[in-house]
């Protein structure tokens, strides 16, 4: 008889890891799950998508990265490392300054909705799909992910909260995006998520001083897994040069453009989480785009320029109709709701209509976490 895994960090396969005693046993908690309900542009999304379609990728022109990147995913190096040990040190949820516990609780959920949503896409791709080479893929990722979110929900259970993952799976809204949009979607995620917690990492390991909570100590590892997961996204979309090339470029710009503004207006929301840090949000955009460029250029054929001089400006302009259009949101304010929308419109060409960086994409995307 097999024995049930008592926590995701153990386990081999996505189910095990759904299974497992953290994600079961759930402290239901209402407010975390609402918020984790929400879908604004400025929340993560579920996604659905053409399974049939990405079932039919066939990944021999890639063959020799391909194999490589599936047989590192399989030694799992990470196995039974999402976990807490004796380094977690006892973190004084009570004692926290109200409006720091407030962001970082949000930051801690829509985290773990981020990491959920990749699971839930991952996933139902390793149900439906025939082909070998895609199911095992998705099988490996949609175990990482588990095992992240059931990491981020442990710490928010110390906090009496905890995200209802089960509930999300049934009745969090999904959006359609085509396969393509997928790719592009998704690899950038994984790989703005990998620039994120790296650069967070080496900040704190300059500063411990600055690190209020144990689970950054965890960062480099799992930022070694959203690595990973970047390298399958990119060689997906080598197997079809079509898909970085001609009119599909400009939807490559579209999606940079999207991902980095909105990451910039989210983490600008979260002044006090970025102090207790020791983090400037400007400085912080700026090392991700930077760090985020440099390695998208293994399958992108443009990067951003985000040195020009309407770059800082548009995302200062969007962040501020941002917070303009909460406010008017709040107060049922429409004349104010309507304008902060325009000019949040306005913010987003003037970013989106910078001419790109263009540069040659190598043979081989084949690339090592090196910061
Ligand atoms: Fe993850
Ligand atoms: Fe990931």
């Amino acid at each position: 008889m097999n024995v049930p895994i008592k926590h995701s960090a153990d386990a081999s396969t996505v189910e095990e890891a759904l299974a497992a005693d953290n994600h079961q046993g759930i402290v239901d908690s209402e407010a975390a799950t609402a918020l984790a309900m929400q879908n604004t542009l400025l929340t993560p999304r579920f996604y659905t998508t053409d399974f049939d379609e990405m079932d039919a990728i066939d990944v021999s022109s890639v063959r020799e990265d391909w194999d490589l990147l599936i047989a590192q995913m399989k030694a799992d190096p990470n196995k039974g490392h999402f976990k807490k040990n004796e380094t977690w040190e006892k973190v004084d949820w009570d004692g926290m300054e109200p409006k720091l516990r407030a962001e970082f609780i949000d930051f801690l959920v829509s985290s773990c909705t981020a990491e959920f949503s990749g699971c839930v896409l991952y996933k139902e791709m390793k149900r439906r799909g025939n082909n070998e080479d895609i199911v095992t893929l998705f099988q490996l990722m949609a175990r990482d992910e588990a095992r992240h979110a059931g990491f981020i929900n442990d710490a928010l259970r110390e906090a009496g909260i905890a995200v209802n993952l089960g509930f999300l799976t049934q009745k969090k809204k999904y959006t359609y995006f085509r396969p393509k949009f997928i790719y592009y979607a998704t690899y950038l995620s994984e790989k703005i998520g990998y620039a994120r917690y790296i650069t967070i990492f080496r900040h704190l390991e300059a500063h411990p001083e600055h690190r209020f909570h144990p689970i950054f100590k965890w960062f480099r590892e799992w930022c070694n897994d959203e690595f990973s997961h970047g390298e399958a996204f990119a060689l997906l979309m080598k197997t079809d040069p079509k898909l970085t090339s001609g009119m599909n470029v400009l939807w490559i710009k579209f999606f940079l453009t999207a991902v980095y503004s909105t990451m910039y207006v989210r983490d600008h929301q979260r002044p006090a989480f970025h102090a207790a840090l020791g983090v400037d949000p400007d400085w912080y955009a700026h090392e991700v785009f930077t760090k985020t460029s440099e390695i998208t250029k293994q399958v992108f054929p443009i990067t951003l320029d985000i040195d020009h001089p309407r770059w800082q400006r548009g995302l200062v302009a969007l962040q501020r109709a941002n917070a303009d259009l909460a406010d008017a949101k709040k107060t049922g304010n429409i004349v104010k709701r309507l304008g902060a929308m325009a000019r949040a419109g306005a913010a987003f060409v003037s970013l989106y209509t910078i001419p790109t960086v263009k540069h040659q994409v190598p043979a081989s995307t084949r690339l090592e976490p090196v910061y």
